[in-house]
């Protein structure tokens, strides 16, 4: 009831007659739609219903909202990496949901090339939705009535003319909708409106853009900031503590690769063939232990951070960045290092200045639910 609730304040901030993707919000570019995936009021609702329904697992107890919770800015804040049916765990640190549609690759390494291919694959994750295939999710969605009503509706089908791809597709359209800017820095940087921003703030967006050099992966442009350049580093998180196991994991990888197994699983089920990032896609040494960058919109809602999970507050990462690459004393960096990382030498109140810089970048209407979950 309470997801509903959020949901609902969400889309009372909407202007009435316009779905999300149409409607550009401060500090965003419009949101893009594929030809062939239009949204529709209808689609985007039955999308969110699927995004919710428990049933697409083995179990019949998780749905994605499981780790996408509106109530934690569409993550599973606060646990380090997800956890699935029968509460197993797997590699990763589930990112954020809201503004996922601006990405040029989905998941941490990009093995995924838009949001309908995306969700093909928790469901058959066996750490995360555990569905031999997908063959269940079709008996429920052919037979329930509200489904067949639903489908025939959006897609004018029914019975074994609904496949995966409606579904699939009914779930990206939703997901564009999951969007959010005119947060105070927006409010301050594109419309002049300086309000939300205390002095430190302020400062922290000098650092960002200065001497932290966040803004050259972390872009911000004229007129919108996605806060991503949408590409892989390696920053050194992770792949530190292993790199003396480097090529033989790379090696047993490639093999296993052409062998045909699923990188998927490979990736989520073994947090040390998590660590090869978009290596594992690529299979290019430059891409070793590189992973995409995040927005860092609603970044102060999504704490641990990183990949891995590792980061347990903004104040840790800065640190990592202002070390030039590690986080823990005695650490050595990784030889496949971004050129990009190196030392800072930032004050404390420097680092305290990101760290409010970064929490200016939480849109209104998560901060509503965040507040009402507490309540
Ligand atoms: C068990 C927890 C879990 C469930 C269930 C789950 N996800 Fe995720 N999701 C994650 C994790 C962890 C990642 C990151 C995995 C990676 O990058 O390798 C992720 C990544 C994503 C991304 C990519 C975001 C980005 O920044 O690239 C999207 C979109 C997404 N999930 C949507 C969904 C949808 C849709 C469903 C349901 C079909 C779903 N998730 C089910 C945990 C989960
Ligand atoms: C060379 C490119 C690059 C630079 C420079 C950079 N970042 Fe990042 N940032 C990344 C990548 C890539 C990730 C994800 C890395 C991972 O998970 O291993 C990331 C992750 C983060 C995260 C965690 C995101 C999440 O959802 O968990 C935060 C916060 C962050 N960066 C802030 C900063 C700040 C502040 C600076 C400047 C001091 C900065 N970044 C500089 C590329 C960069």
């Amino acid at each position: 009831m309470r997801r509903l609730l959020g949901w609902a304040l969400c889309l009372m901030l909407l202007a009435p007659g316009l779905t999300r993707a149409e409607q550009a919000l401060l500090g965003l570019p419009p949101v893009p739609v594929p030809e062939n995936n239009p949204q529709t009021p209808e689609k985007i609702a039955l999308g969110d219903k699927l995004f919710h329904d428990q049933r697409f697992s083995s179990t019949g107890e998780v749905s994605c909202a499981t780790c996408h919770d509106v109530q934690k800015a569409f993550t599973d804040s606060p646990l380090k990496v997800s956890e699935g049916i029968e509460k197993l765990t797997g590699t990763r640190n589930a990112p954020t949901v809201i503004n996922s549609a601006y990405y040029t690759t989905l998941f941490w390494d990009g093995r995924s090339p838009d949001l309908e291919d995306q969700s093909i694959h928790p469901f058959v994750n066996p750490v995360e939705m555990g569905l031999a295939n997908h063959e269940p999710i079709l008996a429920i969605v052919r037979n329930d009535p509200e489904y067949v009503a639903a489908f025939q509706q959006v897609f004018g089908k029914s019975g074994e003319q609904i496949t995966l791809t409606e579904v699939i597709q009914a779930i990206a359209a939703f997901e564009r909708t999951i969007v959010a800017g005119d947060t105070p820095f927006d409010r301050w940087y594109f419309a002049g409106d300086g309000r939300g921003m205390s002095t430190a703030a302020k400062r922290g967006f000098e650092v960002f853009i200065g001497q932290g050099r966040c803004v050259s992966c972390h872009v911000i442009e004229q007129t919108q900031a996605l806060f991503t350049d949408n590409r892989f580093h390696n920053i050194g998180v992770g792949i530190n503590n292993i790199q003396q196991e480097v090529p033989e994991l790379a090696g047993a990888f490639l093999k296993a690769k052409a062998e045909g197994i699923d990188v998927d699983v490979a990736v989520l089920t073994d947090s040390k063939t998590s660590e090869l990032g978009r290596f594992a896609i690529t299979d290019q040494f430059d891409d070793m232990g590189a992973f995409k960058t995040s927005t860092l919109r609603n970044i102060a809602l999504t704490a641990p951070y990183m990949h891995d999970g590792s980061l347990a507050t903004l104040r840790d990462v800065v640190v990592h960045y202002n070390n030039g690459g590690f986080s823990k004393e005695g650490e050595q960096v990784n030889a496949f290092l971004s050129g990009g990382i190196r030392p800072l030498n930032l004050s404390e109140q420097q680092i305290d200045d990101l760290v409010a810089f970064m929490e200016t970048l939480t849109s209104p209407q998560f901060v509503q639910t965040a507040s009402a979950e507490r309540n």
